[in-house]
């Protein structure tokens, strides 16, 4: 019986748990402390340091079912998705690592054992290749296991030695094949026709060694170790006999799901391969905390996303149809992943909401991609056109890639590469106004902190800046920077503002202004009252007060952090904060506008921790054990191995290098000033504290007051009484609109009198007084009803302007057009005007000359009728 995804998960999990590896969860797709890895690519990593011997773990077995994306940055699949058999933008590896405890023999001999007995695939199906120097593996393969030595291929290429990057834990592998069958074209890994379907590598088994330098020298790894990945797509679609991937359980469902949503009528179109693909990728990656974005990780998104909408458009999908998806997704694998269940909304927001902004601009970018493919003269799309899509449109290349390719084209690479270049340069010319001189300035120095319990100290000048250059002293008036020994001044960071104070030396003051980091060092930014020079002991003191309003809004923000999650859902994740003595500012995640309701419910929590007046304690914590404790941290940021935990209660912990009050009570109050979208899917929130907090609060009843005096009302019972007020005001309005129409009905009923006659046709021109021009057209289209057949034309001047109006009855209008009539009449009154037969306006701007023009009517329509 074949089985499922989630069965060859679940069993491999279990065969090395069986076997002493811990089971640990897969790591978030956005790598935590590597800045150099655009997505988690393979399993290992997140083990990457404990190869390296600079972290260690309570395990040295491991096993894990890790997501990964190979989208954007060096491995790049995604424009392959959908042309092949096995190329995905997300998948799964299935992977055990032994970390120092078991090497080559016992992961041969694990890999053997799962395959053929676990998995039960037969031995003769299965070839292996080995890397061409490893005597020792080709050996345990001949030799233990019994494969016949013509299956064994040693392979001198990089295929088979492994390194996750261009530096870093790396060493030979042995990697191992399946037979998909002679029916199917390719030869084995090694020969002219490795390429083919038929032989595809399963399993890869890295034989850890080695330490990559970034100038080529391999350094032994402490202890040599064991890392391997299946894909786990791979392996369904053999044991569930299939040869594509996209025809494994999960997939047919997806493609199923997709084809309903997109009213598809062939299952075997490939762009339902994209889309089943995409929503994995894009659904995990949203999880993930990454949203999309012009740049960095929040671009491949958005490519990704972009390109999947495309494809539903092409397959006719009415409206937008992506985020439908989700609910699919879920069902297919929401078990193994229960954050899909837990970010449903988020999911489904983030995707509507892109896809919909796409989608206006879809058509358009389109149509001019067409047009321009059509009058093509060569099979190469001008990288100039792929720019301008890219820049006006927001069609990503790979799409227009794409779409080229389906019509056999191909895409000039280099001059689109230089049109972006172009842009770049013309980007970096439009900043270098704003560059701050400072942030070119280097140290090389390490400055104490001390300032977490002491407000001032003594310290020793050890550099000085003045103009971006290093001095030996500041002279009285000079702006500059002095950087210490050791001080107490909190230098900027983590979005908590620096501190402000003084620099005392015998001889007078250095006024600091600002306080920053230069790399270790510590700069204080301010102006010298007096000559300050290298090797100077003074006195540093920085502004208590400054810094009390600071931690007090610092220590706020985490409250309000916590509550947010609490009560907009955990997909809330801090993407920037700024923290001074005056205020907060915090920006995160969340695809909606935060509802007046849901503003009040945080302002509540976090008076409520205020008042439970919680010590805040800070702890020197090892990073994971902090994580597994559920401190919050921020992705993608860096974290030393060591890291401060600040927590509050049991409500808030927080990885945090800031300053904090003591006791929660300190905050006193809290208030939030407004809440605003800053960018797709990133909302900011200002709040206030203490003093600040009780001062809005003040203003505002002072408002209150103010109104209900205006409004004569008590402060209490201004909402009846504006309710009252407007809807005095809208029924003034309707009387006042009835009393003008009842004007404009007797001007009509006098004007009845009026009407003459151009051989035997009734005719009305007048000239009105007092009536909105508004009103105007009502009453040409009474005329019209109430005398069957007749030629109106009602003009009214007033303020230095003229409105004309006429208006033909149908049986008339073979004779006398209404839009000539009325141009006839507005060129003697300066203006001109047009319209319908039966309708038409003008106006003008010279009353004066009105009268006279309305009497030419008469002889105009005697040449007409
Ligand atoms: N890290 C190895 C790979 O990705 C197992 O193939």
């Amino acid at each position: 019986m074949s089985k499922s995804t989630a069965d060859i998960r679940r069993a491999f999990l279990d065969f090395f748990a069986a076997r002493g590896h811990q089971k640990v969860s897969s790591s978030s797709l956005v790598p935590g402390n590597d800045p150099t890895l655009l997505f988690t690519n393979a399993g290992m990593n997140q083990f990457k340091d404990v190869f390296l011997g600079s972290e260690s773990r309570s395990y040295n077995k491991a096993v894990s079912s890790q997501r990964c994306v190979r989208a954007g940055g060096k491995h790049n699949d995604l424009e392959n998705v959908g042309y092949t058999a096995r190329h995905h933008t997300f998948f799964e590896m299935l992977g055990n690592f032994s970390f120092g405890d078991y090497f080559k023999a016992d992961a041969i001999q694990y890999a053997w054992t799962f395959l053929t007995e676990e998995l039960g695939l037969p031995k003769e199906k299965l070839l292996v290749t080995v890397y061409h120097e490893d005597d020792e593996a080709f050996d345990l393969w001949a030799n233990t296991i019994g494969v016949p030595e013509e299956k064994i291929i040693r392979i001198s290429t990089s295929d088979n030695f492994w390194s996750m990057g261009d530096t870093g834990p790396c060493g030979p592998c042995s990697e191992i094949f399946y037979d998909h069958g002679e029916h199917i074209w390719g030869g084995p890994p090694g020969s002219p026709e490795e390429d083919g379907d038929r032989f595809i590598e399963i399993w890869n088994l890295v034989f850890m060694q080695y330490n990559r330098q970034s100038n080529g020298d391999m350094l032994p790894l402490p202890k040599p170790s064991i890392d391997t990945g299946m894909g786990l797509e791979r392996i369904s679609a053999i044991l569930q006999d299939v040869h594509s991937n996209y025809e494994i359980d999960i997939f047919v469902n997806l493609i199923e799901a997709a084809a309903n949503i997109t009213r598809a009528s062939d299952k075997n179109d490939k762009s339902l391969r994209v889309i089943a693909d995409h929503i994995r990728s894009c659904c995990f990656l949203i999880c993930d905390g990454v949203l999309p974005s012009n740049e960095g990780r929040g671009y491949v998104l958005r490519r990704i996303i972009r390109r999947a909408v495309r494809h539903g458009n092409k397959l006719g999908a009415n409206g937008v149809f992506f985020f439908r998806l989700v609910a699919a997704l879920e069902v297919q694998m929401g078990e193994a992943y229960p954050e899909l269940a837990a970010n449903r909304k988020l999911l489904e927001k983030v995707l509507k909401t892109e896809e919909e902004q796409f989608s206006r601009t879809l058509e358009r970018g389109l149509n001019i991609l067409n047009e321009a493919l059509a009058n093509l003269s060569s099979k190469v799309v001008p990288g100039e056109l792929v720019f301008r899509l890219y820049d006006t449109y927001g069609f990503p290349a790979d799409l227009t890639n794409d779409i080229a390719r389906e019509k056999e084209l191909t895409i000039d690479e280099v001059g689109f590469e230089a049109a972006m270049a172009e842009q770049r340069k013309r980007a970096q010319q439009a900043s270098q106004f704003d560059t701050d001189y400072n942030e070119q300035l280097k140290s090389d120095l390490v400055s104490e902190f001390t300032g977490y319990h002491s407000t001032s100290g003594t310290a020793t000048v050890v550099e000085l800046f003045k103009s971006g250059e290093l001095v030996r002293n500041l002279n009285a008036g000079d702006e500059g920077i002095v950087v210490l020994d050791q001080t107490p001044f909190y230098a900027e960071s983590g979005g908590q503002a620096g501190d402000v104070g003084l620099l005392e030396t015998p001889a007078g003051n250095f006024i600091v202004k600002d306080t920053v980091k230069l790399n270790s060092a510590i700069a204080h930014k301010g102006i010298a009252k007096t000559t300050i020079k290298l090797g100077d002991v003074v006195e540093a003191k920085f502004d208590v007060e400054n810094r009390q309003s600071t931690k007090i809004n610092h220590s706020a923000t985490h409250l309000m952090h916590e509550a947010l999650k609490r009560v907009l859902g955990d997909h809330v994740n801090q993407k920037g904060s700024l923290v001074t003595a005056e205020r907060l500012r915090f920006d995160f995640s969340h695809f909606e506008a935060v509802t007046a309701d849901e503003i009040q419910l945080v302002e509540k929590l976090v008076n409520e921790q205020i008042r439970a007046n919680h010590s805040l304690e800070t702890k020197l914590m090892n990073l994971d054990d902090a994580k597994a404790a559920g401190a919050m941290a921020l992705f993608g940021e860096k974290y030393e191995e060591d890291v401060r935990v600040v927590s509050m209660g049991d409500f808030s912990l927080e990885l945090c290098g800031g300053t904090h009050v003591s006791q929660t009570g300190d905050i006193g109050l809290f208030k939030i000033v407004s809440e605003s979208g800053i960018a797709s899917g990133v909302r900011r929130i200002e709040a206030v504290t203490a003093e600040q907090a009780l001062q809005l609060t003040q203003d505002y009843s002072e408002q209150l007051i103010e109104i209900a005096s205006l409004i004569k009302s008590e402060p209490n019972a201004i909402c009846g009484r504006i309710q009252q007020l407007i809807e005095h005001n809208k029924a003034t309005e309707k009387e006042l609109d009835k009393l003008k129409q009842q004007l404009a009905s007797n001007a009509g009923a006098d004007l009845l009198s009026q009407v003459y006659e151009v051989n035997g046709v009734k005719v009305l021109s007048a000239n009105l007084k007092g009536v909105e021009p508004k009103v105007l057209r009502t009453m040409v289209d009474d005329f019209k009803n109430q005398l069957g057949s007749v030629v109106v034309v009602l003009g009214l001047g007033q303020d230095n302007k003229v409105s004309l109006i006429a208006g033909v009855t149908k049986d008339l209008v073979s004779k006398v057009k209404a839009g000539e009539l009325v141009n006839y009449i507005a060129q003697q009154v300066g203006g001109k005007g047009g319209g319908r037969p039966d309708m038409a306006q003008a106006g003008g701007n010279q009353p004066d000359n009105l009268e006279a023009a309305l009497a030419s009517v008469k002889p105009w329509l005697e040449t007409k009728l």
